[in-house]
């Protein structure tokens, strides 16, 4: 299947000196949902604004659907629809909201009302007793759910949502992701979605991209961040408890951050024998997550005090011996921890 993006040497920045994005090589699948992650300020936000075409990139290539995009921007722009962080809704009623974008596309009256009943009962706004509310008249939740079902009401075949639960109540969040969950796997929408949900995320998307200033990180879900120093021929970081981690040899200063793939650790029930440049850290399992894309099991374990995870195929035997509070080693040589 084509790629529905494809990155190459992608470079973007808001000042000369610092590389707000700085992507060597990715690609983006077309179906199911695809996940975003990355502490504040690593650049989701604005790679999402790259992808919807609402900002030029400094410099390297970007295909969409396996063509280049430079000319075809306005015509792509019809296909992709993004949902801004913090979304707010026109000074009107929540109807003429969710009709403006079908009427800016000419779309036929009577197919327009359709549409916006379809897509508020979509994210559970009840036409009846919304449509006529003023922009006003919502709470913050329900302006969120709006704005996203007047994106849904535009058919797009790819849907951008920067960090859609970051401001809503719990209840909101629900509908807005069972939302996204259909609009992927009942309408074939492409979902790219940037969030800090990470259970949810493991449990229901295809892929999940780490971005860690402004670079494609594997591991993103480990993350170890400072408190590194030089020892011999190693960099070791101590976990409260007393447990080391040991990584190869870096002139960083301390606060450097390194990323452990949770697919190269491995788990054991019982401690391993000790041998070569390998990490054995203990903990207890905290979360186990079935990752439905992969056909995997992410266990989380608390290692003194810190979360570490690691990835179990479904069919390993290992997966029914996993529960929480269960005790666990997780095994990773010292050369698997990559200095971001
Ligand atoms: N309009 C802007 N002007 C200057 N710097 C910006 C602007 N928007 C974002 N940045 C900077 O770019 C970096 C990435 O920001 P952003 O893409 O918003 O990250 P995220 O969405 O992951 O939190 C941050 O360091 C941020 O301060
Ligand atoms: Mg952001």
């Amino acid at each position: 299947m084509t790629p529905l993006y494809e990155l190459h040497d992608l470079k973007q920045s808001y000042r000369k000196e610092t590389l707000t994005l700085d992507i060597s090589e990715l690609s983006i699948r077309s179906d199911g949902i695809t996940g975003l992650v990355g502490p504040n300020g690593s650049g989701k936000s604005t790679l999402l604004k790259v992808l919807s075409f609402l900002m030029p990139y400094d410099s390297g290539t970007l295909l969409y659907r396996g063509e280049p995009t430079a000319g075809r921007e306005s015509a792509i722009r019809r296909e992709v629809t993004y949902l801004l962080q913090n979304s707010f809704l026109l000074s009107r009623s929540v109807y003429e909201n969710v009709a403006f974008g079908l009427k800016l596309r000419r779309t036929e009256p009577s197919e327009v009302k359709d549409r916006v009943c379809e897509s508020l009962a979509r994210v559970g706004l009840d036409p009846a007793e919304f449509a006529s509310r003023q922009w006003y008249q919502l709470s913050g939740g329900e302006v969120q759910r709006a704005a996203l079902a007047a994106r849904l009401a535009l058919r797009p075949r790819v849907l951008l949502l920067d960090e859609p639960t970051a401001n809503v109540d719990e209840a909101s969040a629900q509908l807005i992701m069972a939302a996204a969950v259909t609009e992927a796997e009942e309408h074939g929408t492409a979902v790219i979605v940037a969030t800090h949900d990470m259970p949810w995320l493991y449990e229901m998307s295809a892929e999940i991209i780490g971005l860690y200033r402004g670079r494609v990180t594997a591991g993103a879900e480990n993350i170890l961040q400072g408190g590194w120093k030089p020892e011999g021929g190693h960099m070791i970081r101590s976990f409260p408890g007393g447990q080391t981690v040991y990584a190869e040899r870096t002139e960083a200063d301390a606060g450097r951050a390194a990323a452990l793939d949770p697919s190269d650790v491995r788990v054991a029930l019982s401690r391993p024998q000790q041998t070569g440049s390998v990490n054995i850290a203990a903990g207890h399992v905290v979360h186990l997550t079935l990752e439905r894309g992969r056909n995997s099991v992410l266990v989380t374990a608390d290692v003194g005090g810190s979360f570490l995870k690691a990835r179990v195929p479904e069919g390993d035997p290992l997966c029914r011996e996993l529960y929480p509070q269960r005790e666990v080693f997780f095994i990773f040589p010292y050369s698997s921890v990559r200095w971001l």
